[in-house]
């Protein structure tokens, strides 16, 4: 978690062959972002043809192959990021974008079926504010407090109407991704790859990242 080398060590589960067709770089960007969109739309989120999706976060790594997986699932889809990735966002396909820095989607007024959370930092209340009856907001990174809220409210608020609350532990390894990889061959799938930087220029590399630029995966080579 969190480093960058030429050499490491890993136990084998974590391991899988590259996929036929890709390349180095498709294939690294794929595992973590790619699990986390394949368990949080379709296996935890379950995202039905027609439902409202609402992916926040949807112009980071995560977001933008959730926002492609709901749309192949037949939603209609809402991202939230910031300004310069709208674009992004609705190349991917979103139907509906909003820029998180001009309006706060919990505070609008419409529901959704299923929000995928990789950037929360509002309250449990507000999402449960959010979501349609029977919802599932799924929390998957964003600040602590949130978090908390998520895991000791979220049982409780909203049971009355069906909603569910609560973290997605996204499972890791090869198995989980396989779905998500065939679809890549298929040609169905993108796999969009911002910008690349050198092993010697991973500082720049996190800068960029952390500026907030990046639309869709920065991979760093090791040369
Ligand atoms: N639950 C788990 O098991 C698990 C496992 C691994 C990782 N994670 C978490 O999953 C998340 C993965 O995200 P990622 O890889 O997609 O990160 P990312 O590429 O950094 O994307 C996050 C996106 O959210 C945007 N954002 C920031 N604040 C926002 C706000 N208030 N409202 C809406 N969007 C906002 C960011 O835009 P800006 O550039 O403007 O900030 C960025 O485009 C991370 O938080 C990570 O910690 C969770």
């Amino acid at each position: 978690m969190g480093g960058f080398a030429e050499y490491v060590c890993v136990p084998q589960s974590a391991l899988a062959r590259m996929p036929a067709g890709m390349s180095y770089e498709q294939a690294a960007a794929l595992p973590q972002a790619g699990a986390i969109a394949l368990q949080g739309i379709q296996d935890e989120g379950e995202v039905q043809p027609g439902q409202q999706v609402l992916v926040n976060g949807g112009g980071g790594g995560s977001g933008m192959y959730a926002i492609q997986l709901a749309k192949l699932g037949g939603a209609e889809v809402t991202g939230v990021d910031n300004a310069e990735k709208l674009e992004f966002m609705r190349s991917l396909g979103a139907d509906h974008v909003i820029d998180y820095t001009r309006e706060d989607f919990t505070t609008s007024g419409r529901a959704y079926d299923v929000i995928l959370d990789l950037a929360a930092h509002r309250s449990a209340f507000a999402y449960r504010g959010s979501l349609a009856p029977r919802g599932r907001y799924l929390y998957v990174g964003g600040s602590v407090g949130t978090l908390l809220q998520v895991l000791l409210l979220g049982p409780v608020l909203g049971r009355a109407e069906g909603k569910k609350i609560r973290l997605l532990a996204v499972r890791l390894g090869a198995k989980h991704l396989a779905p998500i990889v065939e679809l890549c061959q298929a040609g169905k799938f993108d796999i969009v790859i911002d910008r690349r930087y050198p092993l010697s220029q991973v500082p720049e590399a996190l800068r960029y990242l952390g500026e907030g630029h990046a639309k869709g995966k920065v991979v760093v080579i090791v040369e």
